[in-house]
């Protein structure tokens, strides 16, 4: 019971991701707000109400200030303050290449991906000073370390959380309010099970984690430990920076069987 004093707000708290980290942080004691946006509000309802005392739903565009407001404003009336943000909501862009993508679409992935997670750290910095500190996570990935063929809008929001998290981690450090990124490697989430667009194949079917140091899909609780243990006093020296959670996928391929033993 590390989160018996915070309240966590939750961006995307109805997804693959956000659900296991609001369902934990719940579990650990913490007063929960679950960001919705309006098509998932009957979910992120029935989810609250599921988790029971301690659980907020609210609806969340992360792309709309007012929305921020009131999400901010619901925290505290209903909980007494807010101390923790998780940035977790985000968008993939359909597989397409740079030459063949639409401005709107390009501008929409950086609305959700990026000024959403500004957007939210604007929002919630008076209450974590109300409440005389907190801690903030931006979601990025590990697509913010290399390029990705026919990802660019992604690819590119992702790396802007990075300058975003090690600027904001530098003006909010004063104010006992740490600031810091993690970056899933491939998770098992409808981000990568569904198609990114009508007609293409889900990323999953083409993702192969068997050359990896370890050779599997990462699972929602992977991030969630990482999550609950940055955002927990046990990491109160910690900010500014950026935990890679991926199971060896930025390392590039480990040794093929056998070869380790023949060495
Ligand atoms: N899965 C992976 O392999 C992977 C890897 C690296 C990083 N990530 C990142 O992890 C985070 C969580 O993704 P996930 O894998 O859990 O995917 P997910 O299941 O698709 O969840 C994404 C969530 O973001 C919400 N969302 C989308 N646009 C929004 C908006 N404008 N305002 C508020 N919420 C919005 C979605 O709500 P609706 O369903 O209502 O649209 C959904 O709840 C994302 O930032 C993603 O980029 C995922």
């Amino acid at each position: 019971m590390r989160f018996t004093d915070q309240t966590v707000l939750v961006t995307g708290g109805t997804g693959g991701m956000g659900t296991s980290h609001a369902r934990a942080y719940h579990a650990e004691g913490a007063r929960v707000v679950i960001g919705s946006t309006a098509t998932g509000l009957d979910s992120a309802h029935e989810f609250a109400a599921e988790l029971g005392e301690r659980a907020l739903a609210v609806r969340l565009d992360v792309t709309g200030e007012d929305d921020w407001t009131a999400a901010v404003r619901a925290a505290e009336e209903h909980f007494g303050h807010l101390t923790i943000l998780v940035n977790n909501a985000g968008v993939q862009n359909p597989a397409l290449t740079v030459e063949a993508t639409d401005r709107k679409l390009w501008e929409r992935t950086f609305a959700v991906n990026v000024t959403g997670q500004f957007l939210g750290i604007r929002a919630v910095t008076p209450a974590m000073r109300r409440a005389g500190g907190g801690v903030i996570i931006n979601i990025g990935s590990t697509m913010a370390y290399g390029g990705t063929a026919l990802y660019a809008s992604y690819v590119a929001s992702k790396w802007a959380l990075r300058g975003l998290t090690r600027s904001a981690a530098l003006e909010l450090g004063r104010d006992n309010i740490r600031v810091n990124a993690i970056h899933p490697g491939v998770i098992a989430t409808k981000l990568i099970t569904a198609p990114p667009a009508p007609g293409q194949p889900p990323i999953a079917d083409f993702y192969d984690p068997s050359p990896f140091a370890v050779p599997r899909l990462g699972e929602p609780a992977d991030i969630t430990a990482a999550l609950l243990y940055l955002t927990s006093p046990e990491a109160s020296f910690a900010t500014g920076a950026e935990l890679v959670v991926d199971g060896g996928l930025l390392l590039g391929p480990a040794l093929p069987a056998g070869l380790a033993e023949a060495a």
